[in-house]
């Protein structure tokens, strides 16, 4: 069990590695953290854990591999901030086992890759792509045939979750008629229209976007029978996950000229870094466009990922709330001003409630504000009480069976 002494912001400690967006220090600067330590590059296990021995909080990106024997091995870590989107390079459930919540940053580059679907629907209308590898190789293709505008096509959105409707917003602003399918009923922005079967969407429209999670039912969503589906001559994106389409099936249905084009960002493997090389069936096809898995990678994107996991890992620090962490009970607190605030992570067995409340009463600790959210095996429980009571009730909360860890913020 780990239990924190109150908060002095002077001795909480940042490790920041891979290059984090300076947005990253600018944000723990101005909420009053200076012992920041950065690294330019990931640490590989033992390196990792040497430099955790007196860490608080670890911020990443996607290379820095945090393990168990990291996490075992780090006794003062408090949270990890993984400044990406994906977060399969933490052991989430030891993180959890250990009252560790992990956040990360699912939204900041929405709008990215939602830009470039955009530019991809037009550059795949106009058959830009086959033009311009002509050109570089000295071929002049000057000709309207098969060239389209945007303008009044139908765009099929399978997925309309944050970037569909992103998506939907823009290719509306160019024109388009859109319509998404989604398995959960949506509430359609702008003009856009939910349509009933996935089927149906294909049979109108002209573009189709896929921007759904890898799941059972996403995994090859995108087969040979369904791109048979597709109406002839329409084009097929795809900047959600490789697995959803299956690109043997893709790769007949454009030698066939059924599917006039597509653009690929994701792929079913991808290369480890930019070291390995990239092979595809998709390759020999001049009317593919074939992107690095970059659809989010933006100045931008990284900027708000800087400012986003930050904010998340100093409103943990400073406040205890916990929403949007990714294994994690999700909690969102009020501030606390002139009160103590106790965190206490516990397993989620029936009493802890109950044996808190019991131990408090007994000791006279008045309890102003109680907030209790549970996720799987752990719970999470915040309270609110008089200061000058602090020391006796988080020695009572240590007590209490199935803690895990707790700790104090005085300041609020
Ligand atoms: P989201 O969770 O906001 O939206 C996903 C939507 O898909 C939801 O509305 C959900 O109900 C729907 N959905 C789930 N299963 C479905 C099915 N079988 N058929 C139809 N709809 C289904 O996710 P978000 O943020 O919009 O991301 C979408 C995808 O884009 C994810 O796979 C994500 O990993 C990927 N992505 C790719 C990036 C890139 O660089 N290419 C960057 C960011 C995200």
């Amino acid at each position: 069990m780990a239990s924190h002494p109150p908060i002095d912001k002077s001795s909480v400690r940042f490790l920041l590695l891979e290059n984090i967006h300076p947005n990253a220090v600018e944000v723990l600067h101005e909420n009053g953290y200076r012992n920041i330590v950065q690294h330019p590059k990931s640490l590989a296990e033992d390196a990792l854990i040497e430099a955790l021995a007196e860490v608080d909080f670890l911020g990443i990106r996607s290379q820095t591999q945090v393990t168990e024997r990291v996490l075992r091995n780090a006794p003062r870590l408090t949270a990890v901030g993984c400044f990406c989107i994906g977060v399969n390079q933490v052991d989430l459930d030891t993180a959890a086992e250990l009252g560790l919540p992990v956040f990360n940053a699912p939204f900041s580059n929405t709008r990215s890759v939602a830009e470039l679907v955009v530019a991809e629907t037009v550059m795949l209308m106009r058959g830009i792509f086959p033009k311009n590898a002509a050109a570089h190789r000295g071929t002049w293709i000057k000709s309207a045939a098969g060239s389209y505008e945007v303008r009044g096509k139908t765009l099929g959105i399978v997925g309309y979750g944050n970037i569909g409707k992103q998506v939907g917003i823009l290719a509306e602003h160019l024109g388009m008629r859109v319509i998404f399918h989604d398995v959960e009923a949506k509430l359609p922005l702008g003009n856009a229209r939910q349509v009933a079967t996935l089927d149906l969407l294909l049979s109108e429209a002209d573009v189709v976007t896929l921007h759904v999670p890898e799941t059972d039912q996403t995994r090859n969503l995108f087969d040979a029978p369904r791109l048979a589906s597709m109406r002839a001559g329409s084009h097929l994106i795809n900047a959600s996950r490789g697995t959803v389409v299956d690109i043997d099936a893709l790769a007949d249905a454009l030698q066939s000229g059924h599917v006039a084009g597509a653009a690929l960002d994701v792929f079913p493997v991808e290369p480890k870094g930019n070291d390995d090389r990239f092979a595809s069936p998709l390759a020999r096809f001049d009317n593919v466009i074939l992107t690095p898995h970059i659809g989010g990678s933006t100045a931008e994107a990284q900027a708000n990922i800087g400012i986003e996991v930050t904010d998340k890992l100093v409103r943990y620090c400073d406040n205890g709330s916990t929403l949007t962490a990714v294994n994690f009970p999700e909690v969102t607190l009020p501030e606390h001003p002139g009160v103590c605030r106790l965190l206490h992570v516990h397993r989620n067995v029936p009493g802890v409630l109950a044996a808190i409340n019991e131990r408090f009463s007994a000791r006279g600790i008045n309890i102003s504000g109680q907030y209790l959210q549970t996720r799987g095996p752990l719970g999470y429980c915040v309270m609110d009480i008089d200061a000058a009571a602090s020391s006796v009730a988080l020695e009572e909360l240590q007590a209490v069976p199935g803690t895990i860890r707790c700790r104090l913020l005085t300041h609020g």
